[in-house]
């Protein structure tokens, strides 16, 4: 390999945040975002097609494909929905075709990889704002030009705070500005049903698009945007991560609709509710009882990977997240709660991490 690819790997070896493959077995999960304790779920036997054979535009449509995307858009208070093969591909394919050049995104600055990815592939310009900051976000919104576009996210995937989106939705009105937000780890934990931020505050007709994906709290795969009818078609045309690749097998379809349809889903939600609040009161933390999500930080990195092992020894299932994933002062061990999480566990686990510190924002 290049001598300047093994460099840049030395370098991470050096700074201790090489990253490697791993996997747990026989542990307490509180790493995953399988929140609601579907991904181990079999779905019931369906005869339709391993393979989707290509693109939705080509050969990998089907009567199921449709019918799930009619069945999400009501589902999650739309007027339509367009699946993507994953939640990357859909900020990507949003991001990289709807801002146009001379347009502005502004995004808050602790946003999804995939999105900044989105953006890096635009023509647009575009500036992040302090995370969660509205002063911060009037700021750019009143040095932006063209069409503005508000990126943010419903429960931030490494903080695990919430966008304070009414404000946000004020702002973005004032300013003319529309809206994309991201509920990967929103939806399915907030909102009647799972439903999401948008709809909980009832606020999702003043969002131009959101992001649902299924492979966190609804143990899927996939993810859909949902939006108008125009922007569907919109993306349908322009999206290459929606037109250039091959579609999600059907049966996946099926899933979808079969674990968002689940009688279950909202007493697992409330599980999942009265779990994280145990957690945040076993550690003395006080927020917003409602995020899976918790950072827990310490003074150095080589600390942070001697605690995990440690966790990991003690048969939790927990990893430690470096820069560049977050930045530098949010390293930390991410945890995350699940509907499935036993009271008794909640507490050895928090006994264990009992000497870290939160990160919040
Ligand atoms: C906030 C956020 N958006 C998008 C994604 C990507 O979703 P997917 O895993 O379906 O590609 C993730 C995944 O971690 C995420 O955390």
């Amino acid at each position: 390999m290049d001598k300047k690819l093994i460099d840049r790997l030395t370098k991470r070896e050096n700074e201790g945040t090489l990253r490697s493959l791993s996997f747990y077995t026989g542990m307490v999960d509180f790493f995953s975002n399988d929140y609601l304790g579907y991904a181990s779920r079999a779905t019931s036997v369906c005869d339709l097609q391993f393979s989707s054979t290509g693109s939705r535009l080509i050969s990998g449509n089907s009567s199921i494909a449709e019918e799930c995307e009619r069945f999400l858009a009501n589902r999650f208070v739309s007027n339509a929905a367009l699946i993507f093969n994953s939640g990357y591909d859909a900020n990507l394919g949003f991001f990289s075709s709807v801002p146009q050049k001379g347009d502005t995104v502004v995004y808050d600055a602790y946003v999804h990889a995939s999105i900044r990815d989105g953006i890096r592939l635009s023509f647009a310009s575009a500036f992040s704002f302090k995370h969660n900051d509205l002063e911060d976000l009037r700021l750019k919104l009143s040095r932006a030009t063209g069409t503005l576009y508000i990126a943010v996210e419903g429960i931030y995937s490494m903080s695990g705070d919430q966008a304070p989106l009414l404000e946000i939705v004020r702002l973005a009105k004032e300013y003319g500005a529309y809206i994309y937000l991201d509920e990967a780890h929103s939806a399915g934990v907030l909102g009647e049903n799972g439903s999401g931020l948008a709809v909980e505050l009832g606020v999702e007709e003043m969002v131009f698009a959101r992001l649902v994906t299924f492979g966190k709290a609804f143990g899927a795969h996939g993810a859909c945007i949902l939006s108008s009818e125009n922007t569907r078609d919109y993306l349908i045309n322009f999206a290459h991560s929606f037109i250039y690749t091959t579609a999600l097998p059907p049966e996946q379809y099926m899933r979808i609709m079969e674990i968002l349809r689940d009688a279950d889903l909202e007493t697992r939600r409330m599980n999942l509710h009265k779990n994280c609040q145990l957690l945040n009161e076993k550690l003395g933390i006080e927020r917003d009882g409602n995020s899976p999500i918790l950072m827990l930080g310490t003074e150095n990195r080589k600390e942070l990977r001697l605690i995990s092992s440690l966790l990991n020894s003690a048969k939790f299932a927990a990893k430690p997240i470096f820069h560049p994933t977050v930045p530098v002062e949010c390293e930390g061990i991410r945890v995350s709660m699940h509907a499935f999480n036993t009271a008794d566990e909640i507490d050895s686990f928090a006994h264990q991490v009992s000497g870290l510190r939160p990160i919040q924002s």
